[in-house]
């Protein structure tokens, strides 16, 4: 790596910033600018981004940047001050939201909404149980980094989690084709999870569901599975908290939130990452009465969270959904991506299933399709890296690490899928297995 044009950069952060940060790739891509879905590195080589959904609405928008500088340029406080701005984004997010959805806070991370929409689950229902799935990612506070159960390891996990297998039809234990009524087996493991927490002594505050399933590998659930689970849930006195950090603002097309593609209206949202469009700004969103029953028993305050700016930027955000037509673009591209990508599972062994929807598609790679046994991360992290010396920027997610994962901003076009399958095509007929490490780092990838 000395030879690195970055290595004097490298070797500096390893100096100064904590070990548990980790980089992608071996020989890191050190970005210096962006414009829609490509980024150039410090050399000048241009990327497509096929990874990132935080600049949502494309790297660097111009009406995103003036949106900063302009309210930057007038006034930057907090909440305790009167202003438009947060009001008219908690109407318009209420207006998108469906039922009774409508009572906002605004904060700067997706770990702090789950974390104070956990709080608020607890403190009203006076249980203290919470529903995962096995190895989810919702963030990493004291409390949140429980919920994460792919962050830590499984004998530190503590008595009043649940955690139950996410509904995966293909390498789960009940199978598209092998099994009927998939929703109800998957569902009925949440019932089983109930019943494990009560005999430790737990009642269920909430289950927290990512309706986009990205760290188990970016999973499209059966019909009736969500239902049927937060009917369980709440039986037991339970609330619904659905966390729409990947999956909100259009990422898996035909609607604007990933739960709504369900049948269920969640309890509690929470929102991060494309809200922001790179702006930290996150938020969580709860029904009037919830809202009141937790303001009578807890204060709270959040300094930065709901700030002029930071409110600006995700309004701003919105008019460019609305003005972009970004979720019907996100619709279109879902056949697109869809067409594509099954058109290389035909052409590649290595492609077992091709799974997901709308801008948010992950490939399970098997280094046998009748055994459907995952390729080794090693394998994965060597393909990824091919990739991106081709230009193309991917990750891995999943229980095996094995899921090549793709969510680019939601600009990507139709060219820019015809150059991705391209490369993909390409380095999928060279690609050799090594095998190799199987047990990558804890939450190595996200
Ligand atoms: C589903 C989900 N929830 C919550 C989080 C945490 O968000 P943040 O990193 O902004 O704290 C993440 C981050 O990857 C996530 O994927």
């Amino acid at each position: 790596m000395s030879d690195h044009p970055s290595a004097d950069l490298i070797a500096r952060r390893h100096r100064t910033l904590a070990p548990s940060y980790q980089l992608f790739y071996d020989e890191p891509v050190q970005l210096v600018r962006g414009e829609g879905v490509w980024v150039w590195d410090d050399g000048g080589r241009r990327y497509l981004d096929a990874y990132n959904n935080v600049p949502s609405v494309g790297h660097a928008h111009p009406r995103i940047v003036a949106a900063i500088a302009e309210q930057t340029a007038l006034i930057n406080t907090h909440t305790r001050y009167l202003h438009p701005a947060v009001i008219e984004l908690a109407e318009r997010l209420g207006e998108l939201l469906p039922g009774e959805l409508s009572s906002c806070y605004f904060v700067c991370s997706g770990t702090e909404a789950n974390d104070l929409a956990v709080q608020i689950a607890r403190t009203i229902t006076g249980h203290d149980g919470v529903v995962v799935t096995e190895r989810s990612y919702h963030g990493n506070s004291e409390l949140v980094g429980r919920l994460s159960t792919d962050s830590y390891p499984a004998e530190e996990r503590p008595d009043w989690l649940a955690v139950v297998e996410p509904p995966n039809i293909y390498r789960g234990p009940f199978r598209a084709g092998e099994h009927d009524d998939l929703g109800a087996r998957y569902a009925a493991l949440v019932g089983d999870g109930l019943d494990g927490l009560s005999e430790r002594g737990h009642a269920p505050a909430a289950m927290l569901i990512d309706t986009s399933w990205d760290s188990n590998g970016v999973l499209v659930a059966p019909d009736g599975y969500v239902g049927t689970a937060a009917d369980l849930v709440r039986a037991r006195g339970g609330l619904v908290i659905a966390d729409e950090v990947q999956a909100g603002y259009c990422r898996l097309g035909r609607h604007f939130w990933g739960h709504t593609r369900y049948d269920v209206v969640p309890d509690i949202v929470t929102l991060g990452k494309p809200m922001g469009a790179g702006h930290p700004v996150a938020a969580v969103i709860t029904t009037p009465e919830i809202a009141a029953a937790f303001a009578e028993r807890r204060n709270y305050f959040n300094t930065f969270g709901g700030n002029p700016v930071s409110a600006r930027v995700a309004l701003t955000v919105l008019d460019i959904v609305e003005d972009e037509g970004l979720l019907d673009h996100a619709t279109r591209m879902g056949s697109e991506f869809d067409a594509g990508l099954s058109g290389l599972a035909d052409r590649h062994e290595i492609i077992g299933n091709v799974q997901g929807s709308g801008m948010f598609w992950g490939l399970d790679l098997v280094a046998d399709r009748s055994t459907r046994e995952p390729i080794a991360y090693a394998d994965a992290k060597r393909l990824v890296t091919s990739l991106r010396h081709d230009g193309v920027l991917t990750g891995v997610t999943g229980r095996f690490s094995n899921v090549l994962k793709l969510r680019p901003p939601l600009p990507f076009g139709r060219e820019h899928l015809d150059h991705l399958i391209e490369v993909l095509d390409r380095r999928l007929a060279a690609f050799e297995l090594h095998g190799g490490d199987d047990s990558r780092a804890l939450g190595a990838e996200w």
